[in-house]
């Protein structure tokens, strides 16, 4: 199963069915950022948009929620087609309610470390974590460039979830691409999102597949 998980922030709005459509037939996930102008500086799409892509594609659906009230969205995105939610620790200190608001709307559920906020605001609750979800970027815009020192933080999460068999897995999302994968995936990472590397990409899919290959060359 494809380990990368394109963020329809970098496609064309106008021609979403169509770019979705290009990459489907290489990934298993679609990363879909949903922002509210108020837990970050920008604004994006929301429910009527993941309800339209539903129609058109099977794809597991990835909701990264940079929004102070996600858990208010998780009802209506399940019912349009979400499958799996993640919410930022720094919008939830304590994040055990709004995990069972999303499992009891039947969604996945995951947590988001921003890149200044350690990992110890989010090790108390991993087990509530289908997905850790750690950001490579200041959250809020596509086409920013990779932030290294977030691999330290990958690499101690990656040893508390072996070392407590726990079954999260390790997302990274900000500046991935074929120069940086490597890194993130010798650090420990399962799942990648990459927005502009794929979608400002003149193949997308070909895109996607250098990745994959760089990935399998270190394996
Ligand atoms: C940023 C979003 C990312 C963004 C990544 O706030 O969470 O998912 O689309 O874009 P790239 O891959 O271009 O850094
Ligand atoms: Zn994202």
């Amino acid at each position: 199963m494809s380990r990368i998980a394109p963020s329809i922030l970098a496609a064309d709005f106008a021609r979403l069915g169509e770019e979705v459509a290009r990459v489907e037939p290489e990934i298993a996930m679609l990363h879909v950022d949903i922002m509210d102008g108020h837990f970050v500086p920008n604004i994006s799409l929301g429910v009527p948009v993941v309800r339209s892509l539903r129609a058109v594609t099977k794809l597991k659906f990835d909701c990264h929620m940079m929004m102070t009230n996600a858990d208010a969205y998780f009802e209506p995105l399940a019912d349009a087609g979400a499958d799996l939610v993640t919410i930022h620790i720094e919008a939830y200190p304590d994040p055990t309610e709004a995990a069972r608001r999303a499992r009891d709307a039947g969604l996945e559920f995951g947590l988001v470390v921003n890149p200044p906020t350690p990992l110890a605001a989010v090790e108390p609750h991993l087990e509530l974590c289908d997905l850790l979800l750690v950001m490579s970027v200041h959250p809020g815009f596509g086409g920013q460039a990779f932030i290294p020192e977030v691999l330290e933080k990958v690499e101690a999460a990656r040893k508390i979830i072996d070392s407590q068999g726990l079954a999260t897995d390790i997302e990274i999302d900000g500046g991935i691409g074929p120069d940086t994968i490597r890194l993130a995936r010798d650090a420990g990472v399962d799942i990648f999102v990459a927005g502009s590397a794929v979608f400002a990409a003149p193949d997308p899919a070909a895109a996607i597949r250098d990745m994959k290959a760089t990935l399998e060359d270190v394996e």
